[in-house]
């Protein structure tokens, strides 16, 4: 496979998954009630919908969909997978924003849901989503062994927490020296929590899926973890050196919130640097894959060269 060909495989294939993620979310957020609901009321459900519809690079639910594919996963299976992880991810969005976190106006190219809404609303949207993904990682439809649903749910609930991206988002801000004096940050560990764990979490999921070796899994998971750092250095980057207008949500906020990134503690160079490097790792974490690994292997090189 030509670099060309691999390109233009991997974009097609990031867009049917986003194409297929949204209809499914469309479709997990409409007026039909499961058993032992009472009822979705309106305001809510349409906040929960606004955030989680219409954009979004969906990558996460693409690295679930392309790490089962390697096994053979059922590609149903794998969308409802990365739909519960897509939930998640775009909870921890609408609480990023709140004014209480990073107090921000624009996210993929629209008002912000708290903008859009308040404040109280959002936050409520936030639980929703969060709920909803557990909801639906747990579903019979996920996987006919009770023990794989299982284990998919607690890496979740772990990815997803304290030990993880809520750890990591309070990592976060203690690093801005908000409360109380500033103390050296660690920010591998914090970009590992905030953003790794739930990136991490898409690519081992398809291993749990497909039931792989512990050799798979090692693979997965040491891919998942250099493209979750190389993730959040590339937008810590694109914050300094990136265009707004692209990728829909303000810059230059991390400076202007005295955030601690791999740019402030490396410089812009340094941080490129690390991410070719992690580049590098993820491909040959790849290797015992062979050609099953080129779609994952393109996506690493997406994330590290991303406009957006
Ligand atoms: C943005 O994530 C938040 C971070 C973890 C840096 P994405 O860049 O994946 O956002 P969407 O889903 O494409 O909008
Ligand atoms: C967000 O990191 C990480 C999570 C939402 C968990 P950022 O605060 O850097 O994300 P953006 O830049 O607002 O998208
Ligand atoms: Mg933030
Ligand atoms: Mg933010
Ligand atoms: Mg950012």
């Amino acid at each position: 496979m030509t670099t060309g060909t691999a390109l233009s495989d991997f974009t097609q294939r990031l867009d049917q998954t986003a194409e297929d993620t949204e209809a499914l979310l469309g479709r997990l957020l409409s007026d039909t009630l499961l058993p032992d609901e009472i009822a979705r009321p309106k305001r809510l459900m349409d906040a929960m919908r606004y955030s989680s519809l219409g954009g979004g690079k969906r990558l996460r639910p693409f690295l679930v969909v392309e790490s089962s594919a390697v096994f053979g996963v059922p590609r149903d299976s794998a969308l409802l997978a990365g739909a519960a992880l897509e939930c998640i991810h775009c909870y921890s969005l609408i609480h990023d924003d709140l004014p209480a976190m990073d107090n921000s106006d624009l996210r993929r190219g629209r008002p912000t849901l708290h903008k859009k809404t308040d404040d109280a609303t959002a936050i409520l949207a936030g639980d929703g989503l969060l709920t909803l993904a557990f909801d639906i990682i747990s579903r019979d439809e996920i996987h006919k062994d009770p023990t794989v649903r299982l284990l998919l749910t607690r890496a979740l609930a772990r990815a997803s927490g304290l030990g993880g991206m809520v750890g990591g988002q309070m990592l976060d801000l203690a690093g801005e020296g908000r409360f109380g004096d500033r103390e050296p940050v660690d920010v591998a560990r914090l970009q590992q929590m905030k953003t790794g764990a739930l990136l991490r979490y898409g690519c081992i999921a398809g291993a749990i899926l497909g039931q792989s070796t512990s050799a798979q899994y090692q693979a997965l998971d040491d891919y998942g973890r250099a493209l979750g750092e190389a993730f959040q250095i590339a937008d810590d980057l694109l914050d300094v050196e990136g265009d707004a207008a692209a990728l829909g949500k303000q810059t230059g906020q991390d400076a202007a919130l005295g955030k601690t990134t791999f740019v402030t503690q490396l410089g812009i160079a340094g941080a490129k640097q690390r991410v070719s490097d992690l580049l590098a790792r993820a491909d040959s974490a790849l290797s015992i894959f062979g050609a099953k690994g080129d779609v994952l292997r393109a996506a690493a090189r997406f994330v590290a060269e991303r406009k957006n």
